[in-house]
Order: structure tokens, then sequence, then C-alpha cells
């Protein structure tokens, strides 16, 4: 047999922002692919709402309310998956956020409510993990959302972009410690997905047209197009991956101008 699994059928997956959008798509997707998932984020509604979703598929599902900008709040969180399930495989650091005031009007608090909410909260996400999966045998993976305005400048923000492009290094120096764990730590990059974050954006077709006009394949991107590498990641057949960035983008970033 040449063929590894993609299947996650015993595995446990956390799987941060999960109530909306891309955490959404991934928490269901890794559901489909035999995941019991815990889903966090801070609107209740949401998650019962995946949660529902998921039952469907006969797979367990755990909402808790989690806010993972708060060390505490994570803490909490990862007890209850310990408690509920016993191990944790797979980490899904996908919650996220954006601010898109020009550089010359960010204020303090803005800086330091999207450096916390997607850069922080995923470095105490992966090290409150870790630590678990660090001597329990598990084969842990650890996949963090990045962005193409991780990789290139995009008016984006330059707050946002600072955040995702240090996703990207910290999923490399991750990896180099944590390897020796037995612990795999990869990176998304997508480029536009309709979610909630974005949908007003993707109603302008001025815009639209921009973005389309830098993507080969001419299309933004559907959900299930992300949950195929974040399985794919954290399956058997991503075993020998680790440190990279996967960029989901229909070719954005391969651009020579
Ligand atoms: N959509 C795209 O085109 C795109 C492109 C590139 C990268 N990304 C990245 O992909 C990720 C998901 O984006 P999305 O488009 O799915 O966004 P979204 O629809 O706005 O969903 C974001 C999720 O994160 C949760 N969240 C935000 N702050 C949180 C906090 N402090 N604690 C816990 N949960 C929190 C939100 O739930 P609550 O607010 O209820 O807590 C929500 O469930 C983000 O990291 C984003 O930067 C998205």
């Amino acid at each position: 047999m040449y063929l590894p699994s993609f299947q996650l059928e015993g595995k446990i997956a956390i799987i941060t922002g999960a109530g909306r959008g891309i955490g959404r798509a991934i928490a269901i997707g890794m559901a489909e692919a035999g995941a019991d998932v815990a889903l966090l984020s801070r609107t209740e509604e949401d998650l019962v709402e995946v949660a529902e979703q998921i039952s469907k598929l006969k797979r367990r599902a755990l909402p808790i309310i989690t806010d993972v900008t708060n060390r505490e709040s994570i803490q909490h969180a990862i007890r209850m998956v310990e408690e509920e399930y016993g191990k944790i495989d797979i980490l899904v650091n996908n919650a996220g956020m954006n601010i898109r005031s020009k550089a010359l009007d960010v204020t303090d608090v803005e800086w330091q409510t999207i450096m916390d909410t997607n850069l922080k909260s995923a470095f105490m996400m992966s090290q409150e993990v870790a630590k678990r999966m660090k001597g329990s045998h598990v084969n842990g993976r650890i996949i963090n959302i990045s962005s193409v305005a991780g990789h290139v400048a995009l008016r984006t923000g330059v707050v946002y972009a600072a955040t995702k492009a240090a996703i990207i290094q910290m999923t490399k120096v991750l990896a180099l410690e944590w390897g020796e764990y037995g612990i795999n730590v990869n990176s998304i990059g997508p480029w536009y997905f309709k979610t909630p974050l974005t949908e007003k954006l993707l109603q302008d077709e001025a815009y639209v047209s921009d973005i389309l006009s830098v993507t080969p394949l001419k299309r933004v991107g559907e959900l299930p197009e992300l949950v195929g590498p974040a399985v794919f990641l954290s399956s058997d057949a991503g075993n020998y991956i680790t440190g990279q960035t996967l960029f989901v983008d229909g070719g954005m970033t391969i651009h020579g101008f």
C-alpha cells in the first residue's frame, strides 16, 4: 500500500473561531472526515448551530465559549476538552479579525486588539495544547490560519498584515522546536473566501474585479477548498510536512508583477 489515510477517525480536533466562516467549515469538514471536535468562540448560538450540524454526522461536538485572547479562558477550554475527550490530536488556530485603518490612522487600541486576536491567541493556544501533546504519544497537528496578506503587500491594513506574516514565521519556529515531540505545525494562507468577515467587500463589484484581475483561477475560493488542505495536513497523508505555509489562493501569490 502506498496510499496513506486522509481520514481523521479517532482524532480529537479543537477549532478556534468555529462559529462562523472558515472555522465553521473546517469544523464540519473535519467531522465529515471522522474527527470529534471542540468548537471555540465567544458566541454561544453560533457554536450550538455548528454542534447541531455535526451531531447529524454522528460525530461528537463540544461547544465551549472561549475568548482566545485570554489565557484563563483558553486554559478552561482545554480542561473541558481533556475531561470530555481525554486527549487532543489537532488544533486549528483560525479565530481572527481585522480593522482596516490606514497606517497613519491606526490607534494603539486597534493595534493591540488585532495583535491579541490574530497572533497572541494562536501562540497561547499552541503553547497550552503543545504542553498536552508533548509526551502524550499523539501525532500532534497544529494548523495556523494565516493569509495571503502575510506574504504580499495588500491594502488590507498594516496591523492585520503584520499578524499574518508573524503567523507564518511563528509556524516555522514552533515546527522547529516541537518536531521532536511529534508535533507538526503548519499554516494555511487563504486568499478571498466568502465569509461574514469578507461578505461586504465581496459585494463591491469593482473590488471583486480588482481581486480577480490578480487571481489566475479568476474566482474567489469556496469554503470546501480550504477544508481539503486542512484535513490533508491533519491526516496521515501530511505526516512528513511541517513548518510550511500552504497558500490556498487560486494562484494569486505566484504573480511576478
Ligand atoms: N475570509 C477570508 O477571505 C480570509 C482570507 C484570509 C485569511 N482569513 C483568516 O481566516 C480566519 C477566519 O476568517 P473568517 O473569514 O472565517 O472570519 P469570520 O467569519 O469573521 O469568523 C471569525 C471567527 O473567529 C471568532 N473569534 C474572533 N475573535 C475571537 C476571540 N477573541 N475569541 C474566540 N473566537 C474569536 C469569531 O467568533 P466570535 O466573534 O463569536 O468570538 C468567529 O467565529 C481569520 O483568521 C482570518 O484572518 C480569512
